[in-house]
């Protein structure tokens, strides 16, 4: 299927990557919770720590059909997902450049476990796009942005970034938790891997623990020759919950979308509220729109600056 023939978000948070129930026909994928399978061809067999048992797979593809990924890895969280993906892509001596502008997680982990596995590092501020590339040097060999931002929706380039790294060689990784696959998919715009935080929208109810890496089928590879040694898995009966969980993504988020727009209006009409961050507030000043064009609005301000 091209781009052009893709079904719609909806269908395919719904339809994309289910198991089914050969045995009883049954319509949702059931959970698999073995953990030991007979090996399927003689070389391989599924292994939760594999990161390729059914209720595994299920979520991954469903996420990759979002995120307009080959493949995918689900992890027992964001942090998971996010440091096997870096470490996956670096060796000691290599450099990486991070937008200073990030989940307190994720830049206390890299403050403090790279150094420590000799990797470097340096933070620019990602409003600019040149700053990543001023920042470039022969070892750098990961670009890492987070838009929006936690907790103040900064908002980088993301295909400026893409079109920079791309064009020294160097891997972008964006952290695409904030957007989720329904406001935006980072690798149509050039990012070689996204990642998420599942504990955020793809989870859904504030129940789930998840993490997930989508990229090509080759970089997944790479991924995944790490991931297995760290060992971050999902187990099936979240997994199941995880997949559950999004075939309501897109409606959730587009009621989410509405109703942070509705909060954030109503914050900026306050004059004891000295600023309010929400980047779609300001796009919809730059452009007028009306105010039932606000999912438009929202999914067009990701790309801008
Ligand atoms: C943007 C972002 N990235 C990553 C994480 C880390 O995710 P987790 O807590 O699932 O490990 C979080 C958690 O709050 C987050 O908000």
């Amino acid at each position: 299927m091209n781009n052009n023939q893709r079904a719609s978000k909806l269908t395919l948070s719904v339809h994309a990557g289910s198991h089914g129930d050969p045995r009883f026909k049954g319509t949702v994928t059931p959970v698999f919770p073995s953990t030991a399978y007979d090996y399927e061809d003689g070389a391989t067999t599924l292994y939760p720590r594999y990161f390729n048992t059914p209720n595994q797979k299920a979520v991954v593809e469903k996420l990759a059909a979002l995120e307009n990924a080959e493949d995918g890895i689900i992890f027992s969280s964001g942090m998971a997902a996010i440091l096997t993906a870096i470490f996956a892509m670096m060796k000691k001596g290599d450099h990486a450049i991070f937008q200073n502008d990030l989940y307190g997680g994720t830049f206390h982990a890299i403050v403090n476990e790279m150094p420590r596995y000799g990797m470097e590092y340096t933070l620019v501020d990602g409003s600019n796009p040149e700053n990543f590339k001023k920042a470039i040097r022969a070892e750098t060999k990961v670009i890492y942005i987070e838009t929006p931002s936690n907790p103040t929706l900064k908002i980088t380039d993301i295909k400026a970034v893409a079109d920079i790294a791309r064009a020294h060689g160097i891997i972008t990784i964006i952290d695409n938790t904030f957007a989720s696959p329904v406001n935006q998919n980072p690798i149509d715009l050039g990012i070689d891997i996204v990642t998420h935080s599942g504990t955020k929208y793809i989870g859904g109810h504030s129940d789930i623990s998840c993490g997930a890496v989508l990229a090509s089928a080759s970089l997944t590879k790479q991924v995944w020759e790490s991931a297995i040694h760290f060992g971050g898995s999902l187990d099936p009966n979240t997994s199941w919950l995880v997949e559950r969980s999004l075939k309501t993504i897109v409606l959730r988020v587009r009621q989410q979308n509405g109703n942070a727009l509705a909060i954030a209006e109503f914050l900026k009409s306050d004059n004891r509220i000295g600023r309010v961050y929400y980047p779609v507030l300001s796009i919809i000043r730059i452009i007028q729109l009306p105010k039932h064009k606000c999912q438009e609005a929202l999914v067009e301000c990701y790309h801008l600056k």
